[in-house]
């Protein structure tokens, strides 16, 4: 069993994520560190904190396009960022409530990784962006109809998913599944007569990378099958079913500081909270992990000359 999902002190630890002292640190463009979920919320409200990650490789090793050179504000309806004019386009969707979350900082590292390999990055911060993952009638008006007409909102994001060759979709494993905001961004934006029901799929031939941060330890026996359940779903019941021409889960256990599994009598056991070098060399192993999956992407993504 994975660990307990809920968010008491005693079954999930507090941020233990990388500080700025010792682990890799990103930083925003927002006004002040670490806003609630509610005050990204605000901020994206009034367009201000459309704002994509940026600094994210501090202290990391490897090279990027630079902390400036980060994606910059994507206004609505803006293009990506980055890249010249032509530059291949790539589309990053990271879910996630918290900006300052290690799973924010694995997506702002993706950005840069994407932006130095030449792509225009088109950043979709879904909790910042407001996305409200609710289906709703305007979005499925008619089921049987595939040539149906979306809410707006929906069809900006189609639009956004269709400019988009490679798709990189960073999230933190819920019950060895997505978050639900993520779940909904599917379920309303890859939709019947778009995603699939068609002859030839709109979404045909492009690559989607899926990374998902999982709280247990990567030699607990449950990485296995957690492994196996994304793949089933995400791999084969969603991308390739949509056209895609490939689908990896890129599973990064080990995303807790501190240990935890479930003892055979059922008992969460949390183990002590790693600290210095030790906590240096697990994040660097845990980014160069993630950016082995993004390269594994990115050379699957080239052109033959
Ligand atoms: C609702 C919920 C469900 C979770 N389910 C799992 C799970 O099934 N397997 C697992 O390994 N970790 C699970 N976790 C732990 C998260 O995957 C982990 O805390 C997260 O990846 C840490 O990264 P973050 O700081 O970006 O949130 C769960 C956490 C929550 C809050």
């Amino acid at each position: 069993m994975p660990k307990s999902p809920t968010a008491s002190d005693t079954t999930r630890p507090s941020i233990a994520h990388p500080t700025p002292a010792t682990g890799p640190t990103i930083t925003h463009n927002t006004p002040t560190p670490g806003p609630t979920a509610e005050s990204a919320a605000a901020a994206t409200a009034s367009n201000a904190a459309r704002t994509a990650p940026t600094g994210s490789s501090t202290g990391a090793t490897t090279p990027h396009a630079g902390d400036a050179a980060g994606p910059d504000i994507l206004p609505s309806g803006a293009g990506p960022t980055g890249g010249g004019s032509g530059a291949r386009r790539a589309m990053v969707v990271l879910a996630h409530h918290r900006a300052d979350s290690l799973s924010a900082h694995i997506a702002a590292r993706t950005v840069d990784r994407l932006t130095t390999a030449g792509y225009a990055i088109d950043y979709l911060d879904l909790y910042r962006e407001n996305f409200d993952p609710r289906m709703t009638v305007a979005d499925q008006p008619d089921w049987d109809n595939r040539d149906k007409i979306y809410s707006p909102e929906t069809e900006a994001h189609m639009r956004r998913l269709l400019a988009a060759e490679v798709v990189v979709v960073v999230f933190p494993v819920y019950w060895q599944s997505v978050p639900a905001i993520l779940k909904g961004w599917i379920d309303n934006v890859w939709n019947y007569g778009f995603a699939y029901g068609r002859s030839k799929p709109r979404l045909a031939g492009k690559r989607v990378l899926w990374l998902g941060l999982a709280g247990a330890a990567a030699d607990d026996e449950i990485i296995a099958g957690m492994q196996q359940v994304l793949e089933a779903q995400l791999n084969e019941g969603i991308a390739y079913y949509s056209g895609f021409a490939d689908s990896h889960v890129g599973l990064l256990p080990d995303a807790e500081e501190q240990p935890q599994s479930i003892d055979p009598e059922g008992n969460l056991v949390i183990g002590e909270a790693i600290s210095g070098e030790a906590r240096t060399a697990h994040y660097a192993a845990f980014e160069a992990k993630a950016d082995g999956f993004v390269d594994a992407l990115l050379t699957a993504s080239r052109v033959a000359a």
